[in-house]
């Protein structure tokens, strides 16, 4: 009796999750000349040419790069011409992220669930197909510009994508231990924040499970709002940021500025050995934001002890906080492209499950010297 009862209140409707999400299965950026950002990628952060496509694969109007790192796919996109969405696009952007491409079982069922939940449709189920079966994918927009594609290739065992042939390259640097997308955050206007908080439970059936209001994330000028949205199983999880009130003007409004709207901030990357990791993307060329020497004075008082050596953590400038269920170890690149937009989180999670709200002002503090040296302060 009691299996019954377990069983029937764990499919209770309420309970469904009507878009089951296996996960991030890419990340699509447009950029300005995609060729050079792909050697970027390679060489900066150690990804692996996995596939091409472009004129020599029939496809005349752009290019497509496609790289990968463990479980972690981008695809760099550049058009041939003017006049079409990815050149309008990079031209109001800048390089940044277009699609947030999430995997799913039935892609048909992504599209009608959310559509018929109020989301506006971008790309209608559409079969993909060659002769290693069959890709189906279909779309929805969300804030700005950013699209969520629905993936469904359970029946294809081709390298990437129908369209696309293996890239195979000279050079391979090694890789430096990014392992998978563990949370894809982004900047909304004001007053936006709740609206696709809405959009993401409603239209979506994702939860909130964590608030920041600017009292948590303020600092003397730099002030922002953030709730974070993950789906039902956890695997998928979009914090949504909007400006807030301060003395003078908030870094949500600079990436706002720059941007030319609402769009992707950052991308957390999980990692196995941040310490290895980030050592690795310094020699490499990646810049950090520093912290002041004094963030490591009395670190361990406030997050309890740590399996790492603080020496290391503290010559990298890895911050550390902790929560109920365990410590996290992260870092923030400084932009990755001349406009002060898109930048990368390094995350290793030792059990908790948070995003680093101890961390907020000594991090905003150096986000906004960095802020001031641009002269949007
Ligand atoms: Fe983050």
């Amino acid at each position: 009796m009691d299996t019954i009862h377990q069983a029937a209140t764990t499919v209770a409707p309420s309970t469904v999750d009507f878009l089951p999400l296996l996960g991030t299965d890419y990340v699509e950026f447009y950029v300005g000349n995609a060729k050079q950002a792909a050697h970027f990628y390679k060489t900066a952060f150690g990804f692996q040419s996995l596939a091409y496509a472009g004129p020599e694969t029939g496809q005349k109007d752009k290019v497509s790069y496609v790289l990968r790192q463990n479980k972690l796919t981008f695809v760099l996109t550049t058009a041939l011409r003017p006049g079409n969405l990815i050149a309008d696009h990079v031209e109001q952007h800048g390089d940044g992220v277009k699609h947030l491409a999430l995997k799913v079982k039935d892609a048909t069922a992504a599209w009608q669930e959310t559509t018929s939940r109020g989301a506006k449709s971008f790309m209608e189920p559409t079969k993909l197909t060659d002769e290693n079966g069959t890709v189906i994918v279909s779309g929805i927009h969300t804030y700005g510009e950013t699209i969520h594609l629905f993936i469904e290739r359970e029946e294809y065992a081709g390298i990437f994508m129908p369209g696309f042939v293996e890239w195979k390259s000279n050079y391979n640097p090694a890789e430096t231990g990014l392992l998978y997308v563990d949370h894809c955050v982004g900047n909304v206007g004001w007053n936006q924040m709740n609206p696709w908080v809405k959009f993401y439970e409603d239209v979506m059936g994702f939860r909130n499970i964590l608030t920041f209001d600017d009292n948590d994330i303020s600092t003397e000028y730099s002030a922002l709002m953030s709730k974070v949205m993950s789906n039902g199983n956890g695997y998928v999880k979009f914090p949504i940021n909007e400006p807030a009130e301060g003395k003078k003007k908030s870094q949500v409004e600079e990436y706002l500025d720059y941007y030319n709207g609402e769009g992707v901030q950052h991308v957390a990357i999980a990692t196995a050995d941040i310490v290895r990791t980030v050592s690795d993307l310094q020699s490499r060329g990646i810049e950090f934001l520093t912290i002041p020497a004094s963030y490591y004075d009395h670190i361990l008082d406030r997050v309890g002890t740590i399996d790492e050596d603080l020496e290391p953590l503290q010559r990298l400038g890895i911050l550390i906080d902790h929560d109920e269920e365990g410590y996290l170890l992260q870092i923030f690149s400084k932009p990755l492209q001349d406009r002060p937009t898109l930048f990368f989180e390094i995350i290793q999670r030792k059990g908790a499950k948070s995003f680093g709200k101890g961390n907020f002002k000594a991090l905003f503090e150096a986000l906004e010297k960095e802020q001031e040296r641009r002269g949007n302060l």
